[in-house]
């Protein structure tokens, strides 16, 4: 259907006035009765847009390619591959950081009130250290038929090639774009804590098929998986070379500061750590419950499980469970090791679920600890803590993904009839 036939609007172009900030990284305008998501925009602005897809009755999307009056919190982008049609990676480089945070803020907040009905949420999202560039030490790259490197256009399968990512740390950066992968599917890419970068080629079924790892000091080549070593909390972590690690270098600290702060955990209590990777929140928190308490890590990967095991080896009150956290999986636990006092959990990007999140609230524990890289995910499952008798009694947002619209939350869920309040 092309442009005149009135009913896909697909490659049309208009005029529009940019309203409030929505989540995924665009705001919401109105023409012609329909719902417009505009990506490259900034609420207030006046721009001309170009629908980029129209799939929907109810909205299409489409990308602003003029400003006529810019918002004052615009600014140049600072990558040379962002911009409409141009590379999908990040969705804010064109807004002031400072400004980027607020509309995260102002995401999570909506998000809350509509997926859970809570209104006038008070979060204000915190900025990290280090800047909103050279950030990202952990990374999944596509490679083309042609073997370059780079990264997917929005909603799309083409991939843009890239000959530097700027918000990638730069020698994960250099490793993957300075170079070719012929017949590669994809190449991940980590900077560890000592600096050394393992990568990772994967076949275009997404399937590790050789990894490397280059040490400050020189190379090993072609060890089966790399291990990386992080520092936080206080403590070092060995974990999997591309394995699951914050990738924001400050990311892990603050996580780690938040979940404390808001668990409180006392000398003697029993600890749920939650899709627990290589044991981060639980490591943290087993020094508090003491040799009398008990911490309980739950993760479904082998290899984040071994990692675990030998990260909390020092930590005899601390366990490694490997299993699935689903209704069944839990529910064993659950029956095995009583009601906790504390749960802490920090799902991947979909959320723990409604199912899930209704089983923990039975527990009746003290408080839960929810850590989210979805506001709406986060909302959902709140949603479903607050239908189960517990309230929202604190959520702290941090910027760990500058230049995109992703944000992560930790959040504290309580009975209703406690007091507690943070
Ligand atoms: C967001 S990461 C969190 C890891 C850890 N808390 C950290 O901060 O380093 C989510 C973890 O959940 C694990 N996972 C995903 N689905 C799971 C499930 N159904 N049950 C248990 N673990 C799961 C993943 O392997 C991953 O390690």
């Amino acid at each position: 259907m092309g442009e005149d036939s009135g009913l896909n609007w697909a490659g049309r172009r208009f005029e529009v006035t940019v309203g409030p900030v929505a989540h995924g990284g665009h705001c919401v305008a109105r023409h012609e009765g329909r719902v417009v998501f505009v990506r490259h925009s900034l609420p207030g602005e006046r721009v001309v847009v170009r629908v980029t897809e129209d799939r929907h009755r109810g909205f299409c999307r489409a990308d602003a390619i003029e400003v006529l009056e810019a918002a004052p919190a615009r600014v140049e982008r600072p990558c040379p591959y962002s911009g409409p049609g141009r590379c999908g990676g990040c969705d804010w480089q064109h807004v002031d950081p400072a400004e980027q945070r607020r509309l995260k803020s102002a995401v999570v907040r909506e998000q809350l009130a509509r997926l859970a009905g809570l209104d006038d949420v008070d979060v204000t999202v915190e900025e990290l250290p280090g800047g909103p560039l050279r950030w990202r030490s952990r990374a999944r790259f596509a490679v083309d038929r042609s073997g370059a490197a780079g990264l997917r256009r929005h909603r799309s399968h083409d991939v843009v090639p890239l000959a530097d990512c700027p918000i990638t740390v730069e020698p994960a950066a250099a490793a993957v774009l300075q170079r070719q992968w012929p017949g590669a599917g994809a190449v991940d890419v980590s900077v560890d804590s000592t600096g050394a970068v393992t990568t990772t080629r994967l076949d275009r079924q997404g399937r590790p098929t050789s990894s490397r790892v280059v040490r400050p000091g020189g190379e090993l080549p072609e060890e089966p998986a790399g291990r990386a070593e992080r520092r936080a909390g206080g403590r070092d972590w060995e974990v999997e070379g591309t394995g699951f690690w914050q990738v924001h270098p400050a990311a892990a600290d603050a996580l780690v500061a938040a979940v404390a702060e808001f668990a409180g955990v006392r000398a003697g209590e029993t600890v749920l750590d939650l899709y627990a990777g290589a044991g981060l929140f639980g490591g943290a928190l087993a020094p508090a419950v003491g040799p009398e308490g008990r911490v309980v890590c739950v993760e479904s990967d082998a290899g984040a499980c071994a990692a675990a095991d030998a990260n909390l080896t020092d930590l005899p009150q601390a366990e490694v469970w490997q299993g699935d956290v689903d209704v069944e999986g839990l529910g064993e636990l659950l029956a095995e090791l009583g009601a906790p006092d504390v749960v802490v959990l920090d799902p991947p990007r979909a959320g723990a679920g409604p199912a899930v999140s209704r089983l923990l609230a039975g527990t009746g524990a003290r408080a839960v600890v929810y850590v989210a890289c979805d506001p709406a995910a986060l909302a959902r499952d709140v949603a479903a803590f607050v239908g189960a008798g517990y309230r929202l009694a604190g959520i702290r947002g941090f910027d760990a993904f500058p230049m995109t619209a992703h944000v992560e939350c930790v959040a504290l869920l309580v009975p209703e009839r406690s007091t507690s309040e943070r």
